[in-house]
């Protein structure tokens, strides 16, 4: 039985490698796709999701669009990063299917209540608000939820929007907050290990040379992605944060991690949106969530390639 899922997104090139490799995988069911403000504006990330679910040839995938801003603070946006239409470098035409009607936070209350089994994973690779208003509104169901994948949160390496915090938490720290004191088991793909998951110039070959409509668009979308990061860190190639849970969620083993208990700053302006993670244990407090910290770089390339593949 394939496992159960839910992505919430906001679309974003490493989101869309995400999503279509979570498509392309026959051992995951995308239940849906949930889209929240993030490194663009709503209605953008939606239409994004809604060309990638094209792209992959599902679209009987329904997407539903979320929410439209973090529970407290204004919206910010990374448009430095992804551009103004948050999948710069694809080119994707314009959506020719519509968002599934009702909201977000609605579809994820409905299929964790519907859960069977083992119950659903839900995979954030964006700001945790549809999560935090799911788990707010029908506290009841952590009971369906297997787990949390989050891309999100750094600690030894240092945050990429303001010097502690990483982007996702950031944005919405309130809701990061919510959903690390919810009970659910969370695993953590903060900075520490995504910034090892680089893409680097002959992966992006190869990438190119699938030489498949799914191929040539995730090349042009990294070409352009990474130009940023390449800048900023001085490193080879781009890091592909939000893969990261899917391929976890693949091979598991390929990841190295421990559990720890992980606060969310939400007071100190200087720090907002720190994911303290209290690696070694000093702090007392139950470890919350599985903290990943490293992962072997090429296997985790060989298993981006070998799905981007099996898509045309
Ligand atoms: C995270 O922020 C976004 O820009 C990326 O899509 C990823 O989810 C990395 O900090
Ligand atoms: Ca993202």
């Amino acid at each position: 039985m394939p496992r159960p899922i839910i992505i919430d997104t906001d679309p974003g090139q490493d989101d869309a490698v995400a999503i279509l490799m979570a498509l392309a995988s026959p051992e995951l069911e995308v239940v849906g796709i949930t889209t929240v403000a993030g490194n663009v504006p709503q209605p953008l990330v939606t239409e994004n999701a809604l060309r990638l679910v094209e792209l992959a040839g599902r679209p009987d995938v329904p997407v539903y669009a979320g929410a439209r801003r973090p529970l407290l603070r204004p919206l910010v946006t990374a448009e430095e990063v992804h551009g103004p239409t948050g999948l710069d470098g694809a080119d994707l035409p314009p959506p020719r299917t519509a968002p599934a009607d009702g909201h977000a936070v609605d579809f994820i209350v409905e299929a964790c209540r519907r859960a069977e089994g083992e119950g659903i994973t839900l995979c954030p690779i964006g700001p945790l608000t549809n999560l935090a208003l799911a788990l707010v509104k029908e506290p009841d169901i952590v009971e369906g939820i297997r787990e949390i994948v989050v891309m999100g949160g750094a600690s030894f390496e240092g945050g990429n929007t303001t010097p502690p915090a990483e982007f996702n938490i950031y944005v919405d720290p309130h809701a990061a907050h919510v959903v690390f004191t919810s009970g659910v088991p969370i695993t953590l793909m903060p900075l520490d290990v995504t910034h090892r998951a680089l893409v680097v110039p002959d992966q992006l070959e190869r990438i190119r040379g699938l030489g498949t409509r799914v191929g040539d668009a995730v090349a042009g979308m990294l070409d352009y992605y990474e130009r940023h990061d390449v800048e900023k860190y001085g490193i080879e190639g781009a890091p592909l944060h939000d893969p990261c849970v899917i391929a976890y969620l693949l091979e598991p083993a390929i990841f190295t991690g421990k559990a720890c208990h992980v606060a969310v700053e939400t007071s100190s302006e200087l720090t907002m949106g720190t994911t303290v993670v209290d690696w070694w244990g000093v702090g007392g407090g139950t470890p919350n969530a599985v903290v990943m910290r490293d992962v072997d770089a090429d296997e985790f390339f060989e298993l981006v390639i070998d799905r981007l593949a099996r898509l045309g």
